[in-house]
């Protein structure tokens, strides 16, 4: 009977060595040895398997890319050193000069630089889409599309793609579909289940869940993983097996983490909600998002990140995160420390104030990546900011 999945989190393990340990060991090797001159041929022909070097495979990265397969339900996958890696590879590794991309618009700054200022160098090309509109993506469909990528719920305006109509739009259109499932993680919401091809992630964040290490991981169907273990091995992105030992760690202990970052953002979401200081806030799971119904269809929670606007813009966001006394001012989310992020000026300050815009990021913007503190301070150390105007 397939277990479940916090049990297929702790459970998937490397195996055992001769010591009998219970807690899996840190390999940190480059390079492992070979039995034989004629054992060394062979696991370079490919006619034996086994770790040969940790660019190409380690026992930590395997024990943590074979644990986010379970919990994405993905045939295979590679471990890389940060989630802009993943990003990267996940398309530079499959498509050609020539092929182009339809991008949900509502995406992480960096994959913008990269879709815009690297992969033109090489004559990929993209066109965003709507992210709220399924009914005009087709119409963006050129004969040299390839891939379709999005990421919801996106970072930082909590949009979010329909995945039901996205993986059809790419069964359809013969598109590989990507899909940065970073802010929901496996444990909230599994792309795989509605088609997507290839789920990428920073692991940096809630899989992470401490703020302690940088990783990626690209995951999905074996011909595609195939062809990115190729562009991995040879490009170099490889994570660190010590970093993947700490994040196969963490991945214990995700559901648990993730219900009480859901339960304190929500509880949070729900307070702001009524603070007259605030224009708006957004949260997926408030009844007041735009797609809450299609977040509620497609997640298990809300997850652990809520925005919110002050009307009079720049300077009343930052004289709000200056008020803060517990909560840190930080670039990261997915900590167990409440995290206060302006995206304006800060993760997304290199598009331009149009491009900002039409993706929600208003100048008045504050992102609030919710940590595993007890809530009553959280919401304490932000009334006091909100109320000391
Ligand atoms: C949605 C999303 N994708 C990708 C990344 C990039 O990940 P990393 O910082 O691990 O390279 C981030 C980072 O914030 C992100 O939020």
């Amino acid at each position: 009977m397939s277990k479940k999945f916090e049990t297929r989190a702790i459970r998937t393990q490397a195996e055992r060595t001769q010591h009998r340990e219970h807690a899996v060991p840190v390999y940190l090797t480059s390079g492992f040895a070979f039995d034989s001159a004629e054992h060394g041929r062979a696991l370079f022909a490919n006619e034996e398997e086994g770790n040969v070097y940790s660019r190409y495979s380690n026992p930590n990265t395997d024990e943590f890319v074979r644990k986010i397969c379970e919990m994405e339900q993905a045939e295979d996958g590679i471990a890389t050193a940060s989630g802009m890696s993943a990003v990267f590879s996940s398309i530079a590794g499959l498509l050609n000069s020539g092929d182009h991309l339809l991008v949900g618009r509502a995406i992480f700054g960096s994959t913008h630089q990269v879709l815009t200022q690297l992969l033109t160098r090489w004559n990929i090309t993209h066109t965003y889409v709507d992210i709220k509109d399924p009914d005009s993506w087709e119409k963006e469909i050129r004969p040299n599309t390839r891939m379709f990528f999005v990421e919801t719920p996106s970072n930082p305006g909590l949009d979010l793609i329909d995945l039901e109509r996205a993986g059809e739009v790419a069964r359809n259109n013969n598109l590989i579909l990507n899909v940065d499932n970073c802010f929901a993680t496996p444990y909230l919401q599994q792309p795989g289940a509605y088609g997507a091809d290839l789920i990428v992630h920073s692991a940096t964040k809630f899989i992470d869940g401490q703020g302690r290490t940088i990783g990626g991981v690209v995951v999905g169907r074996q011909e595609l993983i195939d062809e990115l273990r190729f562009f991995a091995r040879h490009s170099g992105p490889a994570m660190s097996p010590f970093n993947a030992w700490v994040l196969s760690k963490s991945l214990e202990t995700l559901a648990v983490r993730m219900e009480r970052h859901c339960d304190n953002a929500l509880a949070l979401a729900r307070y702001m909600e009524d603070h007259s200081a605030i224009s708006w806030v957004k949260y997926p799971f408030l009844p007041s998002h735009p797609q809450h119904e299609l977040a509620r269809k497609q997640m298990k929670m809300g997850g652990g990140v809520l925005v919110f606007n002050f009307d009079e813009g720049l300077e009343a966001a930052k004289a709000f995160i200056d008020r803060l006394e517990m909560l840190t001012i930080c670039a990261n989310l997915g900590d167990t420390r409440t995290i206060v992020t302006h995206p304006a000026s800060t993760t997304h300050s290199k598009l331009t104030e149009e491009e900002r815009l039409t993706v929600g990021i208003t100048p008045g913007l504050t992102r609030i990546a919710v940590g595993l503190e007890h809530i009553d301070d959280i919401v304490a150390d932000i009334a006091q900011a909100l109320d000391r105007r």
